[in-house]
């Protein structure tokens, strides 16, 4: 099988493309194969080797496959060969084939392509988590999401506008701006304009905010709280402006908020039946058409260095995803 490999953390032109022998599947597991594999910033910093939990070398990237099961370990349900699943995995996915065990599986909804599957699980849990459970969000409350046009910000534009909210996307660049329109936010303010605050009051018609989702960090984080309502909440949900931000803790008390803490990845670990209700309400929405993950644009594996460097860049809109079949 094409694969790419990892073997020094490091730039992703220095991935090495290689021919691998297909994976045999163990007990309780199944053979994927790959149909597309979704990307984050995460699996850039892996392989970077900047990320705070380091990946043992040499490793395949990628953390999200969705593809056809081709074969069955012992024990593995045979209703499952030949079935269109979607899977996480904590590495692998940039390879023509994946073993992985069959109960991480989960159906592709028949209304999304592969490509849109490969890239659903991880920003669109997180956001559903992050909105409902931790957030509280509430029909006609007003959300600011920063960083709205990368992968993460744009699940929790569509899961929000799915919820009944306005929606303010802030990003940086004019076609990041656009994105986030596209993907259903009412408005697109710059958020590198120092005074971007004073913007909010002349297009949504008051001051504050109910809700801020916040996967960026940085010195963003602090303007965005101070934007926040009586009673409002600050997602923090990652930190991809590399800096962590230290906010004067007097602000909750003087804004009446709460700073909440967003952490998908350790609550289903934590509790792994905690995902299946989400998982449940956000595949629901996809059928019913709620919710619209098709991703902007896919990629071939020959380009996934590329697409992986445009991350770090900061250069990347939306979920990218790379398509292993033309
Ligand atoms: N809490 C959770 O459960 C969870 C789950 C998944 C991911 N995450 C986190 O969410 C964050 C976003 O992930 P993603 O996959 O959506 O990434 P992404 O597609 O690259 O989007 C991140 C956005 O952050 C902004 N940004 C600001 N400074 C940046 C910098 N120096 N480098 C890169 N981006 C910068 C960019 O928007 P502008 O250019 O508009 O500023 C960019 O579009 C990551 O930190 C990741 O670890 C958290």
């Amino acid at each position: 099988m094409k694969a790419i490999r990892c073997h020094n953390y490091g730039a992703p032109s220095t991935l090495t493309f290689e021919e691998l022998p297909d994976p045999e599947p163990r007990a309780g597991e199944v053979v994927i194969e790959t149909e597309a594999a979704g990307l984050g910033y995460v699996d850039a910093l892996l392989v970077a080797g900047r990320y705070q939990v380091k990946t043992p070398l040499p490793f395949i990237p990628g953390s999200e496959v969705a593809g056809k099961i081709v074969a069955l370990g012992e024990g593995a349900p045979e209703a499952l060969l030949g079935k269109r699943v979607m899977a996480l995995s904590p590495r692998g996915a940039l390879a023509g084939r994946i073993a992985l065990p069959a109960l991480t599986c989960i159906p592709v909804p028949d209304n999304i392509s592969a490509e849109a599957a490969a890239g659903f699980i991880v920003s669109y849990c997180t956001a559903l988590y992050g909105l409902e459970e931790c957030g509280k969000l509430r029909e006609g409350e007003t959300l600011l999401v920063l960083g709205a046009g990368g992968g993460v910000g744009m699940a929790a534009i569509d899961i929000a506008k799915a919820m009944g909210a306005k929606v303010i996307a802030a990003a940086s660049s004019e076609e990041k701006r656009k994105a986030a329109l596209d993907a259903g936010a009412d408005i697109a303010i710059d958020y590198t304009n120092p005074d971007w605050r004073k913007e909010l009051e002349p297009l949504t018609g008051r001051k504050d905010v109910d809700l801020v989702y916040d996967p960026v960090g940085g010195d963003f984080s602090e303007t965005a709280l101070r934007c926040l309502a009586p009673g409002g909440r600050h997602l923090v949900v990652g930190f991809a402006a590399g800096d962590i931000p230290r906010i004067p803790l007097n602000l909750a008390l003087l804004k009446r908020c709460s700073i909440v803490g967003v952490d998908w990845g350790g609550h289903i670990r934590a509790n792994p039946a905690a995902n299946i209700p989400l998982m449940k309400t956000l595949t629901n929405w996809v059928s019913e058409g709620r919710i619209h993950p098709e991703p902007a644009a896919s990629y071939p594996l020959a380009e996934a260095p590329v697409v992986l460097q445009r991350l770090l860049d900061r250069e990347s809109i939306g979920k990218p995803v790379i398509r292993f079949r033309d």
